[in-house]
């Protein structure tokens, strides 16, 4: 046998091989490969209940957000998505008569109860739908948060402003412009800014509401883009109506509908093999 025929004969025999353990898998005769491990869980929601005035937007919701991943809660509209999300740095203190039953923890420590809510907003931060700078220069949007946890030193505050622009992918765009407002930037630039000023405070968590609804397309995979950079040091929770969107950047995907929480599995197990009617029924476009 030549040389090229010695490697054609080696890459059959790969080939054939590799062609039957796919059908000893699929024949269930061999362990799949072994998933991958579990990231340790960074918040938890347990038996969660929430009442707007008489309404349940609520039901007994329990949830573990994983480290350094990325947690898409997807759903029909006033299925209670947003109603959770604020619930994790708990924005709904704000909300007259929204009352809380159950318990939510962030690190182990449980959030409701004894917690310093300045200090949990600094570890949980937040971006809306809208992008919503500051009235005031790019620098300042992005010192904001800094400055009110009491660093004064511009150098310091330079560095902070430089590093969260650079996070959040924004730096070569504004860095000539640092003094020009941030409601002077186009759509997609402001919503990276508000990435920017997000992570100016170092939170451990990022809460994003359909952070790209209101973006173009091309905006849009910038910011995917960079929620998937950002998981690198950040855990992630992405609201979104987005199926794509969902897919394409989502570690895991919870389903909710009319306020109880359906189904929370591994991204691609949720869209190919959801174990729930309702999902699948949902991603069917059957309803919602
Ligand atoms: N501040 C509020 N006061 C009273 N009811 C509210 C309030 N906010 C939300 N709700 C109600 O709670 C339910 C859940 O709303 P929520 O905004 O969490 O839904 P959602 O899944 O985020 O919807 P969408 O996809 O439209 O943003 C809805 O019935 C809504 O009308
Ligand atoms: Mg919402």
């Amino acid at each position: 046998m030549n040389e090229m025929d010695q490697e054609r004969s080696a890459t059959a025999d790969v080939m054939a091989q590799a062609l039957e353990e796919a059908h000893k898998r699929e024949m269930g005769t061999m362990p799949s490969q072994a998933p991958k491990p579990e990231n340790p869980i960074r918040m938890s929601v347990e038996h969660l209940d929430l009442y707007y005035g008489d309404h349940q937007a609520l039901k007994d919701v329990s949830i573990d957000i994983r480290d350094r991943e990325i947690t898409s809660f997807i759903g029909p509209s006033g299925c209670g998505k947003s109603t959770l999300l604020r619930c994790l740095n708990r924005m709904n203190d704000m909300v007259k008569d929204c009352r809380i039953e159950g318990k939510i923890t962030l690190d182990g420590d449980d959030i409701y109860q004894d917690y310093n809510v300045t200090r949990l907003r600094q570890q949980v931060g937040m971006v809306f739908q809208r992008p919503n700078p500051f009235p005031m220069s790019i620098f300042d949007n992005v010192a904001y948060g800094p400055r009110g946890l009491g660093i004064k030193n511009h150098a310091e505050l330079e560095e902070i402003v430089e590093e969260s622009l650079t996070g959040a992918g924004l730096w070569d765009e504004v860095k000539d412009k640092l003094k020009q407002s941030g409601l002077g930037l186009s759509g997609g630039q402001q919503q990276r800014l508000c990435i920017a000023r997000a992570i100016a405070v170092k939170p451990q968590v990022l809460l994003m509401d359909e952070p790209t609804s209101a973006l173009d397309p091309i905006s849009t995979v910038m910011v995917e883009q960079l929620a998937m950079e950002l998981k690198k040091d950040y855990t992630l929770v992405v609201v979104t109506h987005n199926m794509q969107q969902a897919s394409r950047i989502s570690d895991s995907v919870a389903f909710f509908l009319l306020g109880e929480l359906v189904e929370h599995a591994p991204t691609e197990e949720l869209f190919s093999a959801p174990k729930d009617s309702r999902t699948s029924d949902y991603l069917t476009g059957r309803f919602g």
